[in-house]
């Protein structure tokens, strides 16, 4: 795989010269849940709240990321494990910059999401399952998408027509239907203080 190439990690600044310029630390915050569910939402409140105490963030997001780096990807298994395969390597070179990275992604499986984990490293990985029910995210349906895929026009729907895999162990649960949005704001906000 890594034939004739010649990568130069070993004369590059190292993760901790960054850290210890940006006077913070770099961590991976995977946010994972169904459509409509509050990912994106909170990982915004996130990012304000962390910003305003001077620490560096970037959100990762499904819809900006398919519509450039991802936008040949649909949603069969293959392009879902294609469109986090790069996400996660892309997000490994955030994080290794020192950067608090917020990826917000329905990663519907197990195995996707370990692949996220193996490629970003344990150490650096956070999970955070967004648990809304899927009753509230159809009843939010935002984007009208739910609607669209009860009536067939959108195909391999997750929580529809395609399968959504609860974490088994994640970091932190947040139910947007049960928490204000302060509240899970704050959850995910101690948790990457206390890596800091
Ligand atoms: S993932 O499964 O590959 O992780 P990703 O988070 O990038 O998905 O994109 C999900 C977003 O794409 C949803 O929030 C929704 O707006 C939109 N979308 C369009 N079609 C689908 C589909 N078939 N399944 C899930 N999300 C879809």
């Amino acid at each position: 795989m890594a034939e004739n190439i010649y990568p130069i990690y070993d004369r590059m600044l190292s993760r901790e010269e960054r850290e210890r310029m940006l006077g913070q630390r770099g961590v991976m915050v995977w946010f994972t849940g169904l459509s409509g569910s509050g990912k994106s939402t909170v990982a915004l409140g996130v990012e304000r709240e962390l910003h305003a105490r001077g620490i560096l963030c970037r959100i990762l997001d499904g819809d900006n990321i398919r519509a450039g780096i991802n936008s040949n990807l649909g949603f069969s298994q293959a392009d879902r494990i294609e469109n986090i395969r790069r996400i996660a390597e892309v997000g490994k070179l955030f994080v290794q910059t020192g950067i608090v990275t917020l990826a917000c992604f329905v990663s519907p499986t197990e195995d996707i999401r370990e692949m996220a984990r193996q490629i970003i490293g344990e150490d650096d990985f956070k999970e955070v399952y967004v648990s809304t029910p899927l009753s509230e995210c159809e009843r939010r349906d935002v984007k009208g998408l739910y609607a669209r895929a009860r009536q067939g026009e959108v195909k391999d729907f997750t929580g529809i027509s395609a399968p959504f895999e609860a974490p088994r162990n994640p970091a932190l649960s947040i139910d947007t239907s049960q928490l204000p949005l302060e509240e899970s704001v704050r959850l995910v906000v101690d948790m990457i203080l206390d890596k800091q």
